[in-house]
């Protein structure tokens, strides 16, 4: 059987996408007040690995893997691309085909999506995309973790992304038709999402709609979402720190949005460039449950790539 691959949001089905949000969510409840280190009653991957290759800096993303296996009762083994063969030339297929002999299951974080599509091309275990230059689904399924937590129904909720076109915003645009939610993106028109996305939630059906200034994209938000300006990788950052200045989320922003609306953000956080402190730190502020859903979500992630 064809290994079951977490690349791309657009790529799986709503009904899979829904399940790990389910799981996900039962698997965090049905562990409260839980020490951390203790494994889930039922251990679904005690025997499988998972191998983490990061060519980029990670905190939330290295952690909530490593943790997440070990709570599932299986083990992990990370390395960083430049300590392996792979950062002296040897071929991403062939890194692929050992691996693949050694582990249950991969996940990737790679400064070219390309290569995480080249790495699961040859793979026989599962592929998962803990980010790349092009999107970052882990993220947006904890996202949408988080806020149906909060009482948020997906299906016809407005969110609001605001700042840079980047990865990140992607991912939200390549979910919007699974979960039914709609999408305003308010950017520099030079820092819009790629047409390739755009084109994806396009022929989905996903209802994503542009706007050149974050007042008219937050107006009626129940979701505001920014990101950093200068994504890794990025090379011009005082041009984008400029460029990006007006798209700062303020309380005054926050106003415009519904009453009630929350406030998210993947993390690494700039206080003062995407967001202020008010906001960030505030009561609308949901990041850290964020930050915290990464686990649980990855959990229920993992147990679909590996079918347990
Ligand atoms: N949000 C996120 O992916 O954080 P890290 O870069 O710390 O993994
Ligand atoms: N857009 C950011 C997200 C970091 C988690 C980046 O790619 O650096």
């Amino acid at each position: 059987m064809a290994p079951r691959h977490f690349i791309d949001i657009w790529k799986l089905q709503a009904e899979d996408l829904r399940g790990i949000l389910d799981q996900a969510r039962q698997m965090k409840v049905a562990r409260t007040g839980w020490p951390r280190g203790k494994r889930d009653t039922d251990a679904p991957l005690s025997d499988q690995s998972l191998a983490m290759l990061f060519e980029k800096n990670s905190t939330r993303t290295r952690f909530s893997f490593d943790m997440a296996m070990r709570q599932l009762g299986g083990q992990t083994l990370i390395a960083s691309a430049s300590e392996m063969q792979l950062g002296r030339g040897e071929s991403v297929e062939d890194t692929s085909r050992v691996l693949s002999r050694y582990v249950d299951a991969v996940m990737i974080r790679a400064n070219r999506h390309e290569d995480i599509e080249a790495f699961a091309g040859v793979a026989s275990v599962p592929v998962i995309n803990g980010l790349s230059d092009r999107s970052h689904p882990c993220q947006i399924m904890a996202d949408l973790l988080t806020l149906e937590e909060q009482g948020l129904t997906l299906k016809g909720a407005r969110l609001a992304w605001v700042g840079d076109g980047n990865n990140v915003c992607a991912s939200f645009m390549h979910a919007a038709d699974r979960f039914g939610f709609s999408l305003a993106v308010g950017t520099p028109v030079d820092y819009r999402p790629a047409q390739r996305d755009l084109d994806i939630a396009a022929h989905q059906g996903g209802q994503v709609e542009l706007f050149d200034t974050a007042m008219s994209a937050v107006e009626g938000a129940d979701v505001v979402i920014a990101d950093t300006f200068v994504s890794m990788g990025d090379a011009d950052a005082d041009r984008r720190l400029s460029d990006l200045g007006p798209f700062c989320v303020t309380e005054q922003l926050m106003d415009r949005a519904q009453p009630g609306a929350v406030f998210l953000h993947c993390l690494p956080a700039h206080r003062g460039e995407e967001v202020t402190a008010e906001v960030i730190d505030g009561p609308q502020s949901l990041v850290f449950e964020e930050a915290e859903n990464r686990l649980h979500a990855q959990k229920a992630i993992l147990r679909w790539c590996l079918n347990r």
